[in-house]
C-alpha cells in the first residue's frame, strides 16, 4: 500500500465542532442506545441529515451516520406521547401541487457545481448527489448536467430530426412522427467520460458527489435507431458510422460506429416515465448504452450516415486519452467497469461504533455486473458484497455489505467485476498503462479513509 495523498474539504459536507457537540449530547444515554440498537438493527445505515449554512450561504446537508437508532426513543419521548398538530386537523388538499415536489425537509439533496471547475456556468457540470440516493434510479431533477454551451427549453412543435447521408430516402421527422413509431423503454447508466477526471493525479475533491457524480441512471423511452435507419433505407453495405448533431450553441457532434448504431442505441424522448427534462435534451436525445456521455447527443437534430468516422472537433481534440508515450487514444468510448462506495463516503461522519451497511454502485459499459468485492483494510482482504436486484446490462447495480465498525481507522474500497471477467483496476495498475496526464476514463478503485474520529476522507491507494 502506498502513501496517502492530500484531500480537501467540501464546505457543505462537514459538521462544525458545535454541531457535533450538540449531536453527541442529544440522546446519548448509553443503556438506552444499546436496547434501541438491538431493536432497530435492520433499519440502520441511513444518514441523518443536519442542516447548516455552507460557505456559499445556502442551506445544505451535513450527514451523520448513526450506528443504531440515534434518537431518544423511550417513555419520555414527546414525539410518541404528544399528538402532533398534523394529526388533529385536515391536511393539504389533493392537487395543491400539480407537479409534486420533494419534502421541504429534503432541501439539501441537490445537484451541485464544483467551485472553480469552469470559467463559465454555461459550459460546466452539475453533479448528482450519489450519497443521498437509494436503489439505482436517479430522480430526473437530480440527473447530472453537462453542457458545452448551456441548455435551452426547445419548443417541440418546431423541433426537427433530419436523417441523411448514405440512405435511400433522406427524411425529416417531427416529434409526433417519431412518437408514432414502435418504442421501447430500457434502464441504463449515463456516465460522462470526464467522471472522476479531477482525481487522475491525486485526490482533489472531497465527496462522492464530486468524485463520481457525473453519473446517473434512468429509464429511457424512445425508438430504436435501427428502426429509423431501416425507415430511411440505410445503405448498410457502405455506411460505417452515424454522425449525431445537437441543436445547441456548440452543435455538438459525435460519430456512432455502425455496429453500435444497429444494436441498442435509442432516439429517446422519455426519461423516468415522462418527457426528457430540458437540461437532459428535451425533446430528443440519443441514448448510447455503455458509451461515454458525450455520445448521448442532446437536443438531437441531425443524423448523417457516412463511410467512415467523421473525426469532428468533439472527437479529435476533446474526449481523447493522453497516453504515457505522448500519443493520444481516440474514440475510446466504452465506459469500463467501475464502482464506488456511496455510504460511508467522503464528507460523511460516523458518530458511533457498531453496525453500518456499506452500500454503493457498480456499472460496466460492457454488460452486467458479476461481482463486487469490498475491502475495509485498504485492499489487503476482500469480502463479496450482495448485489441488489435488478442486475441489468449497462445499468447501475446497487451493492450492500453489512459491517461492524470497531472505531479503528480503516480504508474502505469497492472493486467491481463485470460479466466479461474484467476487474476494476487499482490506481497503480491504471497509471501503469495510462500514466497520470489523462483527463478522461478514470475507472480506478476509490478509497475512503475512515478516521477514528468517524470522519471519512478521500484518499488514494496505489
Ligand atoms: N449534447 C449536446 N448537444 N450538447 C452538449 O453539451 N454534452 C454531452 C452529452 N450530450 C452535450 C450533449 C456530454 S459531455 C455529456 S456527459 C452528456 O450529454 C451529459 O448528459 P446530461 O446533461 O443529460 O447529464
Amino acid at each position: 500500500m502506498s502513501s496517502f495523498k492530500s484531500w480537501r474539504r467540501a464546505p457543505e459536507n462537514f459538521l462544525s465542532a458545535q454541531t457535533l457537540e450538540d449531536i453527541q449530547r442529544a440522546g446519548f444515554d448509553a443503556q438506552r442506545r444499546e436496547l434501541v440498537a438491538k431493536a432497530f438493527l435492520a433499519a440502520t445505515g441511513s444518514a441523518a441529515m443536519v442542516l447548516s449554512k455552507s460557505a456559499w450561504g445556502a442551506s445544505v446537508a451535513q450527514e451523520v451516520l448513526p450506528a443504531g437508532a440515534r434518537t431518544t426513543v423511550g417513555e419520555d419521548d414527546p414525539h410518541i406521547l404528544q399528538l402532533p398538530p398534523h394529526t388533529t386537523h385536515l391536511g393539504n388538499p389533493v392537487a395543491m401541487r400539480g407537479y409534486g415536489l420533494p419534502s421541504q425537509y429534503e432541501g439539501a439533496t441537490l445537484r451541485r457545481e464544483s467551485p472553480g471547475l469552469t470559467k463559465v456556468r454555461e459550459s460546466s457540470v452539475a453533479f448528482t448527489p450519489l450519497q443521498n440516493l437509494f436503489g439505482i434510479i436517479t430522480p430526473s431533477g437530480l440527473h447530472f448536467e453537462r453542457h458545452h454551451s448551456g441548455w435551452s427549453d426547445i419548443d417541440p412543435k418546431h423541433h426537427r430530426l433530419m436523417v441523411h447521408g448514405l440512405v435511400k430516402k433522406p427524411k425529416v421527422y417531427t416529434l409526433d412522427d417519431l412518437m408514432r413509431l414502435p418504442s421501447v423503454s430500457r434502464i441504463h447508466f449515463l456516465e460522462c467520460g470526464a467522471n472522476t477526471s479531477m482525481e487522475w493525479a491525486s485526490p482533489a475533491v472531497p465527496t462522492v458527489q464530486y468524485t463520481h457524480g457525473m453519473l446517473s441512471c434512468s429509464e429511457f423511452t424512445g425508438v430504436p435507431l435501427s428502426v429509423l435507419l431501416d425507415d430511411c433505407g440505410a445503405d448498410l453495405s457502405q455506411a460505417q458510422a452515424v454522425l449525431a448533431e445537437g441543436a445547441d450553441g456548440s452543435s455538438l457532434t459525435r460519430s456512432i460506429p455502425m455496429d453500435h448504431a444497429l444494436d441498442d442505441v435509442l432516439v429517446a424522448w422519455g426519461m423516468n416515465g415522462e418527457m426528457l427534462r430540458p437540461e437532459n435534451g428535451y425533446p430528443l436525445r440519443l441514448v448510447v448504452p455503455g458509451v461515454q456521455g458525450v455520445s448521448w447527443v442532446k437536443w438531437l437534430r441531425r443524423l448523417k450516415l457516412g463511410d467512415q468516422k467523421f473525426a469532428t472537433r468533439d472527437e479529435s481534440i476533446h474526449y481523447i486519452d493522453a497516453l504515457p508515450n505522448g500519443l493520444y487514444r481516440q474514440y475510446s468510448g466504452i465506459q469500463e467497469c467501475k464502482s464506488v462506495i456511496t455510504t460511508p463516503s467522503g464528507g460523511q461522519r460516523l458518530i458511533e461504533h457498531g453496525f453500518y451497511n456499506i452500500t454503493g454502485l457498480a456499472w460496466s459499459g460492457r454488460g452486467k455486473i458479476k461481482r463486487v468485492d469490498v475491502s475495509v483494510d485498504g485492499g489487503r482482504n476482500w469480502q463479496t458484497a450482495a448485489l441488489q436486484e435488478p442486475v441489468l446490462s449497462k445499468c447501475l447495480t446497487r451493492f450492500n455489505l453489512p459491517w461492524r465498525w470497531n472505531g479503528e481507522r480503516c480504508i474502505l474500497q469497492s472493486r467491481a467485476i463485470d460479466e466479461t471477467g474484467y476487474v476494476q483496476p487499482t490506481y497503480g495498475a491504471l497509471r501503469a498503462v495510462r500514466g497520470s496526464q489523462s483527463v478522461y476514463h478514470n475507472n480506478a478503485i476509490q478509497s475512503w479513509r475512515l478516521d477514528a474520529t468517524g470522519e471519512v476522507l478521500n484518499v488514494q491507494v496505489d
